[in-house]
């Protein structure tokens, strides 16, 4: 297993550039299930999990052809309509290959993701909204076992907005007979992409975007060529990198608008934050102020972008308050930011940071991806070597981070962690 060491205290300056979104890739994959035709995606972000959503597609008999970052399916042919365990507890969002396994082939198996280290992450919407478009669910050893002789439209009021939910109650409804309308639907960037290369094959879909989407069933889908929206995670995380070292960073090939929560924060706590053409520059020149935050759904601060923002506040000159309100158990990195010297106390979903004026670097273990950016970003923040293990969490979700790093100026390696 491999470990990341950085030395701190480097200032970070120049520019990187910013890959596909995962959390975008990763749904617009699993939808090529929906039809026959040549599906060629491009800009996808070289990390496991868009290798693992892939290899499940694979095993499900899509043909696949990789060149670089661009990848082409046909489902034309499958040979199975299941996704097993294996597979789906090294990523839970093999989950989404169940709207449109259901919806195309009337039958899917999909093992049940089980809880994960940031929360139990139950998928009940997703099978209720299933459900209520005529589908049989049942639970049984272990897998969902969902059958339907035809999907019907229907009106589907989600209790909260989630994100995979939603996807995979469009990607159902795509092929549904008559009209779905989809209430209280999660808004995200990643909704959007997705809809928007579902319309480009043939799809019927309004509203994405906002919390209602009405979704026209049509027979069947087409293929199509896309290219994957930038990742507004990915992007966050190098402006906070360049925050939590009083750099100054040119993050290009990014949304801007898909990030104003966040930058409203970064300006509050006294970066300059411009917003160019082809991306964003943050400059900061001194210890940044301290600000309250609370992740929300889209457009709020994104819970992906809380442990780093816990990091760049361990250092703010005051008191910060950070509320995670959309996963309960999203704090496992503040054990290991303890271990660097940062005072944070947590009661129940809030945890109060007190800023140092810097962290010691320590061996630390990574929990999750988010949190493994965390302690990557405490790490460049802090005097001496920090030691970052399990960074197998970090190869989920960023690509060639040390490289991207060190195009930075940071100080920053990945070696075999000694057995
Ligand atoms: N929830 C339920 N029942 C459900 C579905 C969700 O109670 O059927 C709850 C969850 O337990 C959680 C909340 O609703 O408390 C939000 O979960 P949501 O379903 O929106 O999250 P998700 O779809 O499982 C996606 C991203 C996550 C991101 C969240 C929130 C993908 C593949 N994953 O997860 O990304 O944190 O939305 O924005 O899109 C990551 O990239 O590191 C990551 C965890």
């Amino acid at each position: 297993m491999d470990q990341v060491i950085i030395s701190g205290k480097q200032r970070l300056e120049g520019k990187v550039t910013i890959g596909g979104a995962k959390n975008a890739a990763l749904p617009i994959l699993a939808s090529t299930l929906l039809g026959g035709g040549d599906c060629v995606v491009a800009n996808l972000p070289q990390v496991r999990d868009v290798v693992t959503m892939v290899k499940l597609l694979h095993l499900l008999g899509v043909s696949e052809k990789t060149e670089g970052s661009c990848v082409t399916l046909n489902a034309a042919h499958i040979n199975g309509t299941e996704a097993p365990y294996d597979l789906v507890k090294t990523m839970r969002a093999s989950v989404l290959v169940l709207g449109p396994l259901l919806a195309r082939f009337g039958e899917a198996t999909v093992s049940l993701p089980g809880g994960c280290a940031i929360g139990t992450r139950p998928v009940n919407l997703h099978l209720k909204g299933l459900i209520t478009l005529g589908a049989d669910v049942f639970v049984e050893h272990g897998y969902i076992r969902a059958k339907a002789s035809g999907l019907k439209g229907g009106r589907i009021e989600l209790d909260f907005p989630t994100v995979t939910g939603t996807e995979n109650l469009l990607m159902a409804a795509c092929l549904a007979t008559g009209t779905t309308v989809l209430h209280n639907a999660a808004k995200e960037p990643e909704i959007v992409d997705l809809a928007d290369f579902l319309i480009l094959r043939g799809a019927k879909i309004f509203g994405a975007g906002t919390d209602t989407i009405t979704i026209e069933g049509v027979k069947e889908l087409h293929g199509a060529e896309y290219a994957v929206t930038p990742d507004r995670v990915e992007a966050g995380t190098y402006l906070m990198a360049g925050a939590v070292t009083q750099g100054d960073v040119f993050v290009e090939q990014c949304i801007p608008g898909h990030l104003s929560a966040v930058l409203n924060k970064l300006q509050e706590s006294g970066a300059t934050v411009v917003e160019e053409k082809y991306g964003i520059r943050l400059t900061a020149q001194n210890r940044l102020k301290p600000v309250e935050i609370k992740t929300l759904v889209y457009p709020g601060f994104p819970t992906d972008l809380q442990a780093q923002m816990m990091a760049l506040m361990s250092v703010a000159d005051g008191t910060s308050v950070i509320s995670e309100t959309i996963f309960e158990g999203r704090f496992l990195h503040v054990p290991e930011l303890h271990r660097m010297g940062a005072a944070i106390e947590v009661d129940g979903h809030h945890a109060v940071i007190q800023g140092k004026p810097s962290l010691t670097g320590a061996p630390v273990m990574a929990s999750d991806l988010r949190a493994s950016a965390g302690l990557i970003l405490a790490g460049l923040a802090a005097e001496g070597k920090t030691t970052v293990s399990r960074v197998y969490h970090l190869d989920r979700g960023y690509e060639r981070l040390e490289e991207k790093l060190q195009g930075l100026g940071a100080n920053i390696q990945r070696i075999s962690e000694p057995s």
